[in-house]
């Protein structure tokens, strides 16, 4: 999927993971409404400002920076809410590795880049990143190096300096800067984390995202008699403390970001992602590099996505708000139209395709070849 074409010396290259995962918008079987300190917050802003739309809902959810969903959990892994490829095994981070060494050396072997990772998680993947680094030391020697993470939740920035970090090392932080927080990787390389990509040095950069798109708030809009209206969510007249969904009695504002052609009679559209791909672009077309955004999504035909996950189950996304993860695809081409005319942008392909084409299969036998081996090594000494 990963699909380039040459901007002058700019690329950005977008394959997509394909996520099968169902739909929960709020009609399941009744859950526990249980009245989390984040519902509170919402029902008591709803009942100072009116309905809110669901971008804002999301919003508030995921990244409150008191009681936002992200902000204080940690909710990879089998202990949490969901699982993702690079906590799943370092070949898919391996290969993204090799994939941007690849994209440096055919684009002139510059003397230095930027690794820049949108949305870091647990620190897993650009840690698989910096290890083929690492391994490939003799291809990048002389290459100078730098790791920038954006990332807005205090907790996982610090699980990310623990996985990422030199220990002996002490980290500097200051939370009133736009760079709250910098250190060493383990391998020596400068690492410094940032909350708005808009913050990070502009300079020659290989950029990742990983599952991060989909966390960014969408608006949903449904095709009415009247036309278009956004849904929103407000608070339940019939059940105390209880939230549901509205249709805008008349239009909104986000409107203006749903094609004149649309086809479809549900849409959701995320301008955030919009506003982060042109970032992204002007700065490959000014500073030259890659993007390699992987995410579950389609290609503009998808309907409903909005949903949430608790402990791996689908979770109703009115239900006990700031306790789920809340996600919704990625609608991949609104990102090309967006990148369009400033660089290039192939895919999306699926994740499968794309670590095909990578070699995943080889690296699999190698590993289990290694893997063995040192399996009949041990036994042999023991005998
Ligand atoms: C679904 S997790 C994916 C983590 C990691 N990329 C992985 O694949 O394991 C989403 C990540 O994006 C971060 N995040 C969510 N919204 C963000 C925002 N607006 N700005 C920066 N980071 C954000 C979360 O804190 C988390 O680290």
């Amino acid at each position: 999927m990963n699909a380039l074409v040459r901007y002058r010396v700019a690329r950005v290259g977008i394959p997509c993971i394909w996520r099968r995962k169902c739909f929960s918008s709020g009609n399941e079987p009744a859950e526990s409404n249980r009245v989390t300190p984040m519902l509170r917050h919402l029902i008591y802003k709803i009942k100072s400002t009116g309905p809110i739309t669901v971008a804002e809902y999301m919003k508030e959810v995921l990244t409150n920076p008191v009681k936002g969903y992200y902000v204080h959990h940690d909710m990879l892994g089998e202990k949490g809410d969901f699982i993702t490829s690079p906590e799943i095994s370092q070949l898919f981070g391996e290969l993204l590795g090799i994939w941007f060494v690849s994209e440096w050396m055919t684009s002139g072997k510059n003397t230095a880049f930027q690794l820049v990772e949108l949305g870091p998680g647990r620190g897993t993947l650009t840690g698989d990143v910096l290890r083929v680094f690492s391994q490939l030391g003799s291809v990048l020697k002389n290459c100078d190096i730098s790791v920038h993470l954006v990332e807005v939740s205090q907790k996982l920035s610090e699980i990310q300096a623990l996985t990422l970090t030199e220990e002996k090392i002490p980290l500097e932080r200051d939370a009133e800067s736009l760079v709250y927080m910098k250190g060493v990787t383990k391998s020596g390389i400068p690492v410094s984390w940032y909350r708005d990509l808009k913050d990070v040095p502009k300079g020659y950069s290989f950029y990742l995202a990983h599952e991060f798109f989909d966390t960014l708030p969408v608006h949903k809009f449904q095709k009415t008699r009247q036309g278009w209206r956004e849904v929103l969510v407000d608070i339940d007249p019939q059940v105390s403390d209880k939230l549901r969904f509205v249709l805008a009695p008349c239009t909104t504002p986000a409107e203006a970001f749903i094609q004149h052609d649309e086809q479809r009679d549900h849409v959701e559209v995320c301008p955030d992602a919009g506003v982060i791909i042109q970032e992204l672009s002007q700065r490959i077309a000014l500073t030259g590099g890659a993007a390699l955004i992987a995410d579950y999504g389609h290609d503009g035909t998808k309907t409903d996505t909005f949903r949430g996950f608790c402990g791996h189950q689908l979770h109703n996304v009115l239900i006990a708000p700031g306790t789920a993860d809340l996600t919704a695809d990625v609608d991949f081409s609104y990102l090309h139209r967006i990148a369009q005319g400033k660089v290039a942008a192939l895919g999306p392909v699926e994740q499968r395709t794309f670590l095909k084409n990578m070699g995943i299969d080889i690296r699999l036998k190698v590993m289990v070849y290694l893997t063995n081996t040192k399996y009949l090594h041990l036994k042999f000494i023991y005998k």
